[in-house]
């Protein structure tokens, strides 16, 4: 999956999103945790501090100190001096124990920097200080061992952190592909049944989660969607099949009343045109059976490879002189060699009828051009013509079957062309453009290429 399609997929998203919730929950629990470690830690090392001192001092007896002294120079030497700090000095601040020779302070617990007693090194040190008579106890512990501990902590608190973020945008892009694999599915079958492939279906995976659910249900609506399609080009068809036979047998019987009884004048007259419009129906079901045949979809099984060069100058030769007959002028330009896998005598017709509309709705004097050109996977044939144009409002409804605008209703024609040019299209899985050529219309059908 692209980093684009990865930043907009709504299960990665998602995950994204948890995995900041999980990262901000790992890193306020790990402060909080921090915080109690660091307090709990103060709290034991003053608790530590107060028993030693109560310790020691226990020793002490007014008339004789040698027992403290002692003791403490004993306490003194099992701890190495960077953490455990003694002193006991007289009134007048000489040394009387320990291994350190404290400075006057206070009575008292309190936190003081290497340097403020007289020890080089930048430890920070607690201490506790008491009168012992004359003279004055001070017992201390530095942070270090404490501050390695914590150190190790917080360490251990970032990499949780760094794992959790790894553990989200992993875990996201994972779920995230999964999702989007069955996304897809359900793309391309929206794809395929709006390029009129009504019987594709999203894949299911029959794992009974909801999305299968969900999926199963728009198969089943796309399933009656196809059905009743079917149905209305059924129906159509199958009229349009019915009513053929009688209408070749109406046009028997109007040639042979025709020829028969030697019809003249006004019979004749109206003999002629009978037969005219039954031909005109025929024309009609004809094109109405075939584009229900091409609809069907089975032709797709007949396509090869079609040169669309070939088919445009079959155009050029053939309606040049025709449109000329119109005082039209016909111009067709092609570029590069384009070759699309189709059905080439539907596209030879598509194009045609496209060429005949605008030789048919446009006046004389008008200039229409059949223009091959590649862009990027596509291939796009295009008629363009300077004449009358299609109203915006109606550009949609032309391609539907039986459409024609008011002002055509006086030309021959049944409004099937379009109809037929837009089954084809989509038989090729081609997309159709209707535009305003300023004056006239502009019809470009977009084929994908081999
Ligand atoms: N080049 C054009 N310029 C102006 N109007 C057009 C053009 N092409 C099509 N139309 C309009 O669109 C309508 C539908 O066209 P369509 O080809 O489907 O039917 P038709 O040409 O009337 O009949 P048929 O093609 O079945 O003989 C036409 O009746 C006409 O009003
Ligand atoms: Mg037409």
């Amino acid at each position: 999956m692209r980093l684009t399609s990865l930043r907009r997929s709504t299960p990665f998203r998602l995950a994204l999103s948890f995995g900041l919730l999980f990262i901000l929950t790992v890193v306020a629990t790990g402060g909080v945790m921090y915080h109690l470690l660091r307090n709990g830690l103060d709290a034991q090392l003053d608790t530590a501090l107060n028993d030693t001192f109560q310790v020691v001092s226990s020793t002490y007896a007014p008339d004789d100190i040698e027992d403290l002294i002692t003791t403490l120079d004993s306490y003194a030497n099992l701890r190495p001096a960077d953490d455990g700090i003694y002193s006991l000095i007289d009134s007048s601040g000489k040394k009387l124990a320990g291994n350190f020779k404290a400075p006057i302070l206070p009575e008292g617990v309190l936190t003081v920097n290497a340097s403020d007693i007289g020890l080089i090194g930048n430890a920070v040190y607690r201490l506790q200080a008491g009168k012992l008579g004359q003279n004055t106890l001070v017992v201390g512990r530095s942070f270090a061992q404490m501050d390695a501990m914590l150190r190790t902590v917080l360490i251990s608190l970032i990499w949780a952190a760094v794992l959790a973020v790894l553990a989200a945008v992993g875990g996201g892009i994972f779920l995230a592909n999964r999702a989007q694999q069955r996304l897809d599915g359900v793309t391309r079958t929206m794809l395929d049944v709006s390029n009129g492939r009504l019987d594709s279906r999203i894949p299911l995976r029959n794992a009974d989660d909801d999305l299968d659910h969900v999926f199963k249900q728009i198969n089943d609506a796309l399933s009656r969607l196809a059905g009743l399609v079917e149905g209305m080009r059924q129906v159509s068809a199958d009229i349009a099949h019915e009513l053929k036979s009688p209408l070749n047998r109406l046009r028997l019987t109007l040639e042979e009343a025709r020829r028969t009884h030697g019809a003249q004048g006004d019979v004749a007259k109206l003999l002629d045109e009978a037969h005219d419009e039954s031909d005109q129906i025929n024309a009609t079901f004809e094109a109405l059976l075939r584009i229900s045949q091409i609809e069907a979809g089975a032709r797709r099984l007949r396509f090869n490879a079609v040169d669309l060069n070939e088919i445009l100058n079959l155009i050029e030769d053939v309606y040049t002189e025709v449109a000329e007959d119109n005082r039209q002028q016909l111009v067709v330009e092609q570029s590069q060699k384009t070759c699309v896998n189709g059905d080439r005598e539907l596209l030879v017709q598509m194009v045609v009828n496209l060429v005949e509309n605008a030789i048919t709705h446009c006046p004389p004097d008008t200039r229409i051009g059949v223009f091959l050109r590649r862009d990027r996977a596509a291939a796009v044939i295009t008629v363009a013509d300077s004449g009358p144009g299609i109203p915006s409002a109606e550009r949609e409804m032309v391609f539907r079957r039986l459409y024609r605008l008011d002002k055509s209703r006086t030309t021959p024609g049944s409004g099937l062309g379009l109809s037929l040019v837009k089954a084809i299209a989509d038989l090729h899985s081609a997309r159709i453009e209707l535009e305003d050529n300023h004056p006239g219309v502009k019809i470009s059908v977009r084929l994908p290429v081999l």
